[in-house]
Parts: C-alpha cells; sequence; structure tokens
C-alpha cells in the first residue's frame, strides 16, 4: 500500500507507492516481574501508548540485532491474543511494499488492536483487531523500513533472499525473546509484495525444518492477501479491472488485450513490451489518473495538504468514504512522529535522520527480484502439507483477484490437486463476504466482497472472519445458517 496512494505512476505496483505506528511504579514492578518469569522481555513491554484505550492484554515492541557486526536490527511490535494468549497461535504478518511497514500498515491501520484518532494524537480500538483470533507479530522488513535501520549503509542494497535470510534470523532471536512461542503453532500472513516475502521465508524456515535435527518452526499456514505472484498474470489483471472497471476505454482495452506480450513483461521499466504496448499503457494510465485510489477503486481519495493542515491545526482529519475513514493513513503518521509515542513503542532508538515514513525511498531494493515466479515455492509448501490460502479484496486495481484466481487455479492444476470445495459464495452475518473456492483440501482461494488492496482496512468484519477460520484450520461458510463466529 499506501500512503493514501492516489498517484500510482507506474502500474501502480510500486510508483510514489507501494504494493503495495506511585502505586502506578509498584503494579508495574509487580507486572514485569511476572513477565520475566513468563519468558517475556520486560524491557520490551509496551506499558501504555499515548491516548491508548485500556485494555486487557499486552504489548511488546523493540529491536532484534539481525547482524551485530553491521549494526542491522529489525523493529517488532507484538500483541498477544485478546484472551488467552496462552492457547492461542502465533501469527506473523508483513506489509510489502517492498519497502513499506509492517507496523504502520498491517499493525495501526489494518488488523491491529489500534488505530488512531481523526486528529492524530491517539487510538481508538479496532473490534475486528485479529488478535481476537491470535497472536500477532509485526516486523518492518527489511532494515530500512520504518524504524528498523542498518548502520552500514550498503545494506540497505538488498533484495527478496536478504530479506527472507533476516527475518529467519529474526524469527530464530525473537524466540529466546519469547521462549513460549518456540513450539506454538506459527501462521505466515501478509499482503501484497509479501506475495514474494512470505512464501521465500516460509522456504527458509522448511529448509531449516529439513537440516535440523533440533528445533523445528511450526509451520501451521500461510495466508497472503492481494499478492505479487507472478508478473504475467498479475500484471494484465490490472488492465484488465481497469477495463472491465469502466476506467479505461474500451479501444485502448482492446490495444492492451490484443498487443501486450505479457509473458516476457519485467517489473522495472522499460518493461520489456513492444512500443505499441508501452503506449497503450501508457494511455491506459493517464485515463485511470491520479484522483483515484488504486488501492481501492470504489472509496474516495485523500487529499493529502487538506489533512496535513487539519492535523497540524488539531482538527479531525477523518473523512468517511463506504464507511472508511479514507484519511487514516495520514492520522498514522501524524501519530508515529510523535517523540512521546516513539519513546513509548521503543522505536528509532538510534534518531534516525529522518521522519517516520510508511513506504521508505532509501531502499536499493532489487528490481528484477519482482519478476520471480512464486508458484514454486508455493508448491513446495503445499507439498508439505501446509495449507495456503490466496484471499483477494475485490476493489484493488494494484494486484487484482483476476490475476491471483487464474494463478491459484494453475496452481492446482500444476500439483494435481482436485476441487474440493466448489467455486460459490461464502457468508459472513447472513451476507456475501465473498467467494471461494479450494483445492485438494490444502490451497484456498477467497475474495473478500467490497475490500481494498488491504483488507482488513476497508471489510474488518469479513477480514477477521476469514483470518479466524483461516488460523482455526475451518473452511469458510458456504450457507447463511452456519452461525458466524466473529
Ligand atoms: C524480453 O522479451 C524477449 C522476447 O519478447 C525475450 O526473449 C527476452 O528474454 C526478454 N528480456 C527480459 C530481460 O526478460
Ligand atoms: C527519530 O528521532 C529523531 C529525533 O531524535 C527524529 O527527528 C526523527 O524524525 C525520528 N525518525 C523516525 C523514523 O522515527
Ligand atoms: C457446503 O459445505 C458442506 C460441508 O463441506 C457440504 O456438505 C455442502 O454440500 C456444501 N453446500 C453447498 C451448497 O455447496
Amino acid at each position: 500500500m499506501d500512503e493514501g496512494c492516489g498517484s500510482c505512476v507506474t502500474v501502480g505496483i510500486m510508483g510514489r507507492c507501494c504494493f503495495g505506528v506511585v502505586s502506578i511504579a509498584v503494579l508495574c514492578f509487580a507486572a514485569l516481574v511476572s513477565y520475566g518469569a513468563e519468558g517475556y522481555p520486560a524491557e520490551d513491554l509496551v506499558v501504555e501508548l499515548p491516548g491508548q484505550p485500556k485494555v486487557g492484554f499486552k504489548q511488546f515492541a523493540g529491536y532484534i540485532d539481525v547482524d551485530v557486526k553491521n549494526g542491522r536490527s529489525l523493529f517488532y511490535y507484538f500483541v498477544e491474543a485478546e484472551k488467552n494468549p496462552e492457547k492461542k497461535p502465533l501469527a506473523l504478518w508483513l506489509n510489502g511494499g517492498p519497502g513499506c511497514s509492517s507496523v504502520g500498515g498491517g499493525a495501526f491501520t489494518e488488523l491491529g488492536p489500534f488505530f488512531p484518532t481523526g486528529d492524530g494524537r491517539a487510538l481508538r480500538r479496532n473490534s475486528m483487531s485479529w488478535n481476537r483470533a491470535s497472536n500477532i507479530l509485526f516486523v518492518e522488513s527489511p532494515a530500512g523500513v520504518g524504524w528498523s535501520y542498518s548502520e552500514t549503509a550498503s545494506d540497505y542494497t538488498t533484495g527478496d533472499a536478504k530479506t527472507a535470510n533476516d527475518m529467519y534470523i529474526f524469527l530464530l532471536k525473537w524466540y529466546e525473546k519469547f521462549p513460549e512461542f518456540k513450539s506454538r503453532e506459527l501462521f505466515l500472513t501478509g499482503e501484497s509484495y509479501a506475495g514474494h516475502y512470505i512464501p521465500q521465508l516460509a522456504e527458509v524456515l522448511l529448509d531449516h525444518n529439513a537440516r535440523s535435527t533440533g528445533f523445528k518452526f511450526n509451520i501451521k499456514g500461510v495466508a497472503i492477501g492481494n499478492p505479487l505472484l507472478r508478473l504475467n498474470r498479475d500484471i494484465p489483471a490490472t488492465y484488465e479491472f481497469f477495463w472491465s472497471h469502466g476506467m479505461i476505454s474500451d479501444e485502448i482495452g482492446l490495444k492492451i488485450m490484443n498487443e501486450c506480450q505479457f509473458d516476457d513483461y519485467t517489473f522495472a521499466n522499460p518493461h520489456n513490451v513492444t512500443d505499441s504496448c508501452n503506449e497503450a499503457l501508457t494511455q491506459a494510465n493517464i485515463i485511470v489518473g491520479s484522483f483515484i485510489d488504486n488501492y481501492d477503486v470504489i472509496l474516495d481519495i485523500c487529499y493529502p495538504s487538506i489533512v496535513e493542515q487539519e492535523l497540524r491545526l488539531r482538527k479531525l482529519a477523518t473523512k468517511i468514504s463506504v464507511g472508511v475513514d479514507v484519511c487514516m493513513s495520514y492520522e498514522r503518521s501524524y501519530y508515529f512522529n510523535l517523540p512521546e509515542v516513539q519513546k513509548a513503542l521503543h522505536a528509532n532508538r538510534t534518531n534516525l535522520p529522518y521522519a517516520w515514513s510508511m513506504c521508505t525511498g532509501g531502499l536499493e531494493y532489487s528490481d528484477t527480484d519482482a519478476n520471480m515466479d512464486m508458484l514454486p515455492i508455493l508448491k513446495k509448501i503445499i507439498k508439505n502439507h501446509i495449507p495456503v490460502w490466496v484471499f483477494s479484496g475485490d476493489e484493488d486495481s494494484v494486484v487484482p483477484l483476476l490475476g491471483s484466481r487464474t494463478l491459484v487455479r494453475e496452481l492446482a492444476h500444476d500439483l494435481n490437486l482436485k476441487i474440493t470445495v466448489p467455486y460459490g459464495a461464502w457468508f459472513h452475518r447472513s451476507q456475501v463476504g465473498g467467494w471461494v473456492t479450494e483445492y485438494g483440501n490444502l490451497l484456498t482461494f477467497a475474495t473478500v466482497r467490497g475490500a481494498a488492496h488491504m483488507v482488513p482496512y476497508s471489510q474488518p468484519s469479513r477480514a477477521l472472519h476469514l483470518f479466524s477460520s483461516f488460523v482455526r484450520g475451518r473452511r469458510l461458510p458456504n450457507s447463511t445458517r452456519i452461525p458466524t463466529e466473529d
């Protein structure tokens, strides 16, 4: 995602955006001692965030050094499950980009327990937080994103393999801080460019498991939302989506369908397509324009200049469109740049010489890694009998369902998996939550009706239902009669 990214210049995947926050002392002391006994790191306990409503679960935040020599360190934010955290699984969530923040995006505008208030100075509860179903770990990855950093500048030249390996080291060291979770069921989740991060991380963890005679990662599932998986399907899907939503002309739509050969398309500009195809793609993007949210083409947009002035003047920036505050990312950025918030989160311990932003411009991220096909890796995960869910907000034009649906079917075909749930509606609160199909009892594709690229952001209740079904190993309900959980 992000940053109210109305202005996706290229095909939107990156552009400027991407795929893409004295009795008390006695109590605290008692609390710290008990965390210590439970094997929690007292120094990472977030006692209270500024303007935070009282909650009954614990939050932790801090750094894990993944490379001491280079001074490379990843920032995490961890929330316990709301009830019975000791009985609930652990889910890792990663945002994409590459270069976007999981704490800013996932935790504070999508699926975490708090959202910013309209004035950007406090927090409100997200009643549909995914920590109702699981303990959730958000990590700023790779170094250079959000509050993760390196003291060695060359570390900012990076790519998929280094990112996956750092996350592997991160998890091993995070388990040292939180030993109780070492054997806990682990679910790997994320969205957008995490369609690269999550499968690649899963592969590294599976390779570890294959080698290790001792500790093994207890991976129980992989779920990726609007994921970038393979350009030759994901890129044309964007133009088909524009076309089917009346965002481009029939002439341009047909020209793209007829003249573009997406099998050789490359992520970096120039895209290795013919001149006439390139011209048609450019035309299409001009017609779509920059006053639409490519990540949810139904929502209105938030105007940065207006919202920034409102926040300075302590006014509410909130702008509700189809039930969603489309200015939320600005409120969150304001909140995250408050020094007292950074202090409470144990963030920015090195006083980084730049402000916090959702997506960093400071990475030299490999632009050929985006060309990689993720299907062979998903295949390997499924062959290890790990369930894979691909879910898709159906209002997203950046990585639209049209590409993901095809890729999941092709994956099932390659693996010889038969349809185990025929394509049909799934239900939430007596309404259609989206459509779903399942292959070989292991591979699920589900749309989320009325959802953005950031699925939980615009459809919090449906998203929570999907996530809790996933972590409980249940199918989505195919009738209105089945009582809903959340
Ligand atoms: C560009 O496309 C041509 C064929 O259209 C193909 O042979 C070549 O490998 C492609 N180059 C890259 C870098 O993908
Ligand atoms: C880190 O802290 C410094 C002040 O000490 C501040 O100027 C900077 O904006 C902060 N950066 C981030 C990424 O939070
Ligand atoms: C709904 O799911 C149940 C259990 O998997 C199955 O028996 C039933 O046939 C399904 N109904 C429809 C309408 O697909």
